[in-house]
């Protein structure tokens, strides 16, 4: 699958474990989706494009870098906790809050919330959504951004579904999806099997 990269680091491998574990709490599993995110973000961020800054150092002037603009899109509610790990490491980033949730009989995603101002600012925008199940979510959440007018898209998860994977891969073939593992399978409720269970309860206790 072209434009998909599933995470070999070992510290990713690691977190995602104690993720996955159903005795971890709530706090511990906040921070773990914070710290998995910082770790993702920065292999999502390697091929940023760069343009010219010169600063003046104690000693001379030197030539110097900056970024691109981007953005963060957390798909509420379970994006949220891995936005908090992003800002750590882009506190500049501009960011938008789309809510979707997926309803329980159809999967099919349902938007509730939609924060973007009237026009795209930025170059490149990150969806921050932890679980590509279905795919049907994050695929709406870049349906709308693309019609919003932004020219360049990631997707950040911690764990997919290969269902997932095909879906978003499929729609949006220009769009590289950043996770921590594929899983095996869907289940017949849409949970992705092994996962670890529902991102948004674990996080905030639900
Ligand atoms: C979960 C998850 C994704 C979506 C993935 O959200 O956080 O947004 O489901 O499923 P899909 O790939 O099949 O669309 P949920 O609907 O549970 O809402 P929540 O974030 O508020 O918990």
């Amino acid at each position: 699958m072209q434009n998909v990269f599933v995470s070999q680091h070992p510290l990713v491998k690691h977190k995602l474990t104690a993720l996955r574990d159903v005795n971890t709490n709530h706090r511990d599993f906040r921070a773990l989706v914070r710290e998995l995110a910082m770790l993702l973000c920065y292999e999502a961020t390697l091929d940023l494009a760069l343009s010219p800054r010169t600063v003046q150092t104690p000693l001379a002037e030197v030539s110097g870098h900056k970024t691109e603009k981007l953005g963060v899109i957390p798909i509420l509610r379970a994006g949220l906790g891995m936005l908090e790990g992003v800002l750590e490491l882009l506190p500049e980033v501009q960011v938008w809050h789309l809510g979707l949730y997926r309803d329980e009989a159809t999967l099919r995603p349902v938007q509730y919330y939609n924060k973007l101002p009237a026009s795209a600012t930025v170059d490149t925008c990150i969806v921050l959504d932890p679980m590509l199940a279905t795919g049907g979510s994050a695929t709406a959440a870049i349906d709308v951004l693309k019609q919003w007018g932004v020219r360049r898209i990631k997707y950040m998860g911690l764990i997919a579904a290969p269902e997932g994977i095909t879906h978003l891969n499929t729609a949006h073939p220009d769009v590289p999806i950043y996770v921590g593992a594929v899983d095996s399978h869907l289940n017949e409720h849409g949970f992705i099997v092994p996962g670890l269970g529902d991102a948004g309860d674990r996080q905030f206790g639900t």
